[in-house]
């Protein structure tokens, strides 16, 4: 059906620049989807959109059924996602609001979520493949895509960074923030896992475009992180983000 999706984050529930051709209503054996799929065209390629919080926005990073997302994106199809993220910014490169970030790692931090499609029963023991390879988490041609795409749109992006992903829905404290920058994280948010490893292990190629929207927690002038300031970034930064995808869709 369609070969590529784009997974829409916070400010980006839906797909302006999507000339839209059908909405789908996909079950799947792990539930319901965050909502509609919508197939259409960008930039003159098919493409099935998903708003990862629903549309409008609903489902806080912990509701969202992630298993059903990646499982109906598979049932249509679909062998290369992009996902788009707002984010805080943890080092120094990236702390500016409207930076944006296409990641090549991760670290969850997130738990007591669905986050694999392997199932255990004591009579089925584990396969071997169930054990994906996930050293290196967005590495195909969709990540590919994204970093030509911003080039082709003249968007500067960092090409590399480390996502922390961390359980929310509650911000971070400012300890906590330090102790993932020691660890090495670049950026964080809450959505990027399970995501990306059950798009692995389906054998999907995915990548994340991540817009930073805050400094992340202790970082920033403010002592406190407003959702207004947030969504005046998210604003701006989604239409630099778009011009980015409709760029990429073209270069899968
Ligand atoms: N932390 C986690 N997720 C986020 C942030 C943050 O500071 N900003 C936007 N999403």
């Amino acid at each position: 059906m369609a070969r590529i999706a784009i997974v829409g984050g916070t400010g980006l529930n839906q797909l302006e620049s999507l000339e839209l051709k059908d909405t789908i209503t996909q079950e799947t054996p792990f539930g319901q989807p965050s909502g509609q799929l919508q197939l259409g065209v960008v930039a003159g390629q098919e493409v099935l959109f998903l708003a990862r919080h629903g549309q409008p926005h609903k489902l806080a990073p912990h509701q969202i059924n992630y298993r059903a997302n990646i499982y109906a994106l598979h049932l249509l199809g679909v062998k290369h996602i992009m996902a788009v993220n707002a984010v805080g910014g943890i080092s120094l490169s990236m702390l500016a609001g409207g930076h944006i970030c296409v990641p090549d790692q991760v670290i969850d931090y997130t738990w007591g979520r669905e986050h694999t499609f392997a199932q255990y029963h004591p009579e089925q023991p584990l396969a071997g493949n169930q054990h994906i390879d996930f050293s290196a988490p967005f590495e195909g041609a969709a990540r590919a895509a994204l970093i030509q795409g911003a080039e082709k749109a003249g968007i500067d992006v960092s090409n590399g960074g480390v996502y922390g992903c961390t359980q929310g829905p509650r911000l971070e404290t400012a300890a906590e923030i330090h102790r993932m920058g020691r660890d090495g994280c670049d950026i964080v948010g809450m959505t990027a896992m399970p995501e990306a490893a059950l798009a692995r292990e389906l054998d999907i190629d995915y990548a994340g475009v991540s817009l930073v929207v805050n400094p992340a927690a202790g970082l920033g002038d403010d002592e406190s992180i407003t959702l207004e300031s947030m969504m005046e970034v998210v604003n701006t930064g989604m239409i630099r983000v778009t011009r980015i995808l409709e760029q990429a869709v073209n270069l899968l």
